[in-house]
């Protein structure tokens, strides 16, 4: 009884010229299949068929997190015949929505009228005005009703010249589906069962097929080549961008910046070029994200500044933090708030907690770090004994001088002082300091190494 949504999916895709099927080359960092598939879901469908054929094992396994329903087109017979391999699953008052794996922009919006249109006037399909439409089917009107659609390759000169295309997609009610897929034949030019040809099997049974015009070719354009994927992608970016502008976000260059997942924002939230956000990345307000910055998985809390060229993952950063420029926060770090994380520093599954600055050449593994703590430059924990990873823990108030090791398991308690240099494989007790190096010593009136002078006149 309700709307069943058949994905064609089985073309190889030669001219991508790769070993991966088509529908999972990306676009936004996701597969275009699963672009189809999120705007199908949308639509709150009762069942979602795909029709696959090619890589059929990688296509699977990457959308198995979907609830969905896979038919196997031995046979790339045309598009017709895909349609004909879901039909078994079709009840007569159904509502069939013809979709492409291939053409990953399509907007719910415009399903959504053509779905409307199928209801109230019967088979509906999108259609699309095209200044140059060779490779596309031409709508051959008879009196303003849709009486054909005509493939380039079986169309006459005089035909090629019509600019209103089919663009694929298309709403049909079940039982006509079923009539009018039985009636097809192969008898053109490339021997294929086309599923247009049931607009004109539409029009000789009087329920025509109207057009819904689209407005945008990118939203119904496929990828068969990796220019048209990458242009996609580039309109895809386009829109993530302007979405986040109508949030207010400032870029120094809308052109300058992709997204693969999904971006949250603040108020007064701005990025400065070729920044990257990957995976699911929120960020509070007043937040300056400077030039060449990945964010892949992280939240960023208020007032926050990541300076250029920093990579950031899996992380939270707390308010009023300050950040980079090459910084590095590995997953699992945790910034509680005003801290100061320097250039050429290397954080992994660490909590710092308020006021803690790192500013310097560190590493900093499986630690955790009080308030206020100062770490200074090219300070290591050593977590790591080749084996096992081990904990370092260091108490409010510590400090930590310049190239210090901390070997761990190790505790500095809290308010010790860590002299420059040390090597510290002990705990610290509490308001000690802790120095490791040998004394200074000197030695008075210190004759430097002299070059030899060449004599040159005794050679
Ligand atoms: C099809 C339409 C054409 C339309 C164009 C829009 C037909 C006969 N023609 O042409 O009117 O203008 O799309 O792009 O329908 N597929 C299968 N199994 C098959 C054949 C195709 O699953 O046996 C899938 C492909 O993977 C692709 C889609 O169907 O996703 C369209 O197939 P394609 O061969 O690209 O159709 P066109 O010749 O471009
Ligand atoms: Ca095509």
């Amino acid at each position: 009884m309700g709307l069943k949504v058949v994905i064609l999916a089985a073309g190889m895709g030669s001219r991508m010229k790769s070993q991966i099927p088509k529908v999972l080359h990306r676009i936004g960092g996701l597969p275009m299949i699963e672009h189809v598939i999120r705007v199908a879901q949308q639509l709150n469908p009762e069942e979602i068929y795909v029709v696959y054929g090619h890589g059929a094992e990688q296509v699977q396994s990457a959308m198995q997190h979907h609830t969905l329903r896979w038919i196997h087109q031995s046979e790339l017979l045309g598009t017709g015949h895909a349609v004909q391999q879901v039909l078994p699953y079709i009840n007569a008052q159904d509502q069939v929505l013809t979709l492409y794996g291939d053409v990953p922009l399509i907007q719910c919006a415009t399903l959504q009228a053509l779905l409307d249109q199928q209801k109230q006037q019967g088979a509906a399909l999108l259609s699309i005005e095209l200044k140059h439409p060779t490779g596309y089917g031409r709508l051959i009107y008879e009196d303003d009703t849709i009486a054909h659609i005509i493939e380039e390759k079986d169309a006459t000169d005089a035909q090629r010249l019509l600019q209103e295309v089919n663009t694929g997609i298309c709403a049909v009610n079940g039982q006509n589906l079923k009539d009018w897929l039985s009636q097809l034949d192969n008898k053109n030019a490339q021997k294929e069962y086309y599923l247009t040809d049931i607009v004109h099997l539409a029009y000789q049974a009087k329920t025509p097929f109207t057009a819904i015009k689209v407005h945008d070719p990118m939203e119904v354009s496929g990828v068969n080549q990796r220019k048209q994927q990458a242009e996609l992608e580039r309109t895809f970016q386009k829109r993530m961008v302007d979405n986040l502008m109508e949030q207010g976000v400032a870029f120094a260059d809308p052109a300058r910046f992709d997204v693969r997942g999904t971006v949250e924002v603040g108020e007064d939230v701005s990025f400065d070029i070729n920044v990257i956000c990957e995976g699911q990345v929120k960020i509070g307000s007043r937040v300056k994200i400077g030039a060449h910055v990945i964010l892949r998985d992280c939240e960023i809390a208020d007032d926050v500044v990541i300076h250029p060229m920093s990579f950031i993952e899996a992380s939270v950063i707390g308010q009023h933090c300050d950040v980079g420029p090459y910084a590095r926060l590995r997953p699992k770090t945790h910034l509680a708030g005003q801290n100061k994380i320097g250039n050429f520093v290397e954080i992994k599954a660490s909590s710092l907690n308020k006021q803690t600055k790192v500013n310097h050449l560190s590493y900093i593994g499986d630690s955790h770090i009080g308030q206020s703590v100062n770490i200074g430059a090219g300070t290591i924990t050593c977590n790591y004994d080749g084996a096992q990873k081990h904990q370092t823990h260091i108490e409010d108030d510590v400090f930590v001088g310049s190239n210090t090791q901390l070997v761990a398991p190790v505790c500095i308690k809290k308010g010790a002082t860590i002299g420059a240099g040390s090597t510290i494989t002990k705990d610290v007790t509490s308001g000690a300091l802790a120095l490791t190096r040998p004394a200074q010593k000197e030695i008075k009136g210190w004759q430097r190494p002299s070059k030899k002078r060449l004599d040159v006149s005794k050679t």
